[in-house]
């Protein structure tokens, strides 16, 4: 399937093929900028959400394929705090710019936006629900630093329950024969219908809350925090919040070239002993969201093939 004029709402959209496809422009790109390819093109950025990698990352991949940017990055300051919906929102600025990627808190919003748009949109996260272009990036991420994605042993550690990076990076590394270890505590378990996922589509894992349990057998270990805006009650956030914190003396009991990988931001689950050990590739992760997004916003708007 063509890739301009589509939106990127959910992972599951695309194929194993088509994610392959983007990592590979992707590491084009990297090698050689294109500071022409979108000259003349408008990304509309709407954050209703707080970023910081997302946001920033995919106006620096705009603005260094020669494009230009446009939007918020709060929602107080729109018509959205005098009571105007999503729906007009977008309606809106799908008609100032070439391609909107949007943050939105609510799950589900991201193909809300993209049924009243006329151009395509990015989800650069809904609520607890997906987080897509952070999944390619997080491939992107795993096949530089091992220079693979198939039979990988990967653990996911920390909020699997509201975790949309995870609920992403699941879905897609089930096209890769991998082994999953959904590492969490009882109240922050992955939910059901991606276990349900997995089985049908034959992929072994397993649950478990305890870290160490596994931590000398996984490739990757792909933290997260424990992430207080999503509970609903503050008095279960305080008593989960530091469950696992990893530090120099864990990364001891990991496998030989295994890596960390975080989407970042971090509160404590990792040390800051951890960042220079040769397992720490969260920062390098980062810094490949540039690359990948810029593969992502040429491809959907149609400035390469
Ligand atoms: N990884 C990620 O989504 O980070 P931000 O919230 O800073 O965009």
């Amino acid at each position: 399937m063509a890739f301009k004029g589509r939106d990127v709402i959910s992972i599951r959209d695309f194929s194993k093929s088509e994610i392959l496809q983007i990592i590979s422009l992707a590491k084009e790109l990297e090698k050689k900028p294109s500071p022409e390819l979108m000259k003349g093109k408008i990304m509309a950025s709407l954050f209703f959400e707080p970023s910081t990698r997302t946001r920033l990352s995919f106006s620096s991949a705009m603005e260094r394929l020669g494009g230009k940017v446009l939007g918020f990055e709060t929602k107080e300051f729109t018509s959205v705090s005098k009571g105007e919906t999503l729906w007009d929102t977008i309606k809106m600025v799908s008609q100032y710019a070439d391609v909107i990627v949007m943050r939105h808190s609510i799950e589900g919003a991201a193909r809300l936006a993209s049924e009243a748009s006329s151009i395509p949109i990015i989800n650069a996260g809904d609520g607890a629900n997906q987080h897509p272009t952070q999944t390619i990036l997080d491939m992107y991420t795993i096949e530089k630093e091992l220079g693979k994605l198939e039979g990988l042993k990967i653990g996911f550690v920390g909020d699997l329950k509201y975790g949309r990076t995870v609920h992403s990076l699941c879905m897609a590394m089930s096209h890769f024969k991998p082994k999953m270890y959904f590492i969490a505590p009882e109240a922050l378990k992955m939910p059901k219908p991606y276990l349900d996922d997995l089985s049908e589509k034959g992929i072994e894992y397993v649950e478990e809350a305890d870290l160490m349990k596994f931590c000398g057998e996984l490739d990757i270990m792909y933290m997260t925090r424990i992430q207080k805006e999503r509970f609903p009650d503050p008095v279960e956030y305080n008593k989960l919040k530091g469950v696992y914190r990893i530090d120099k003396s864990i990364t001891q009991k990991m496998k030989k070239g295994a890596r960390i990988l975080h989407p970042l931001p971090r509160i404590d689950e990792i040390s800051i002993d951890v960042d220079d050990t040769e397992n720490a590739a969260y920062f390098r992760q980062a810094a490949n969201g540039v690359p990948v997004r810029q593969a992502i916003l040429a491809l959907v708007t149609g400035a390469l093939k």
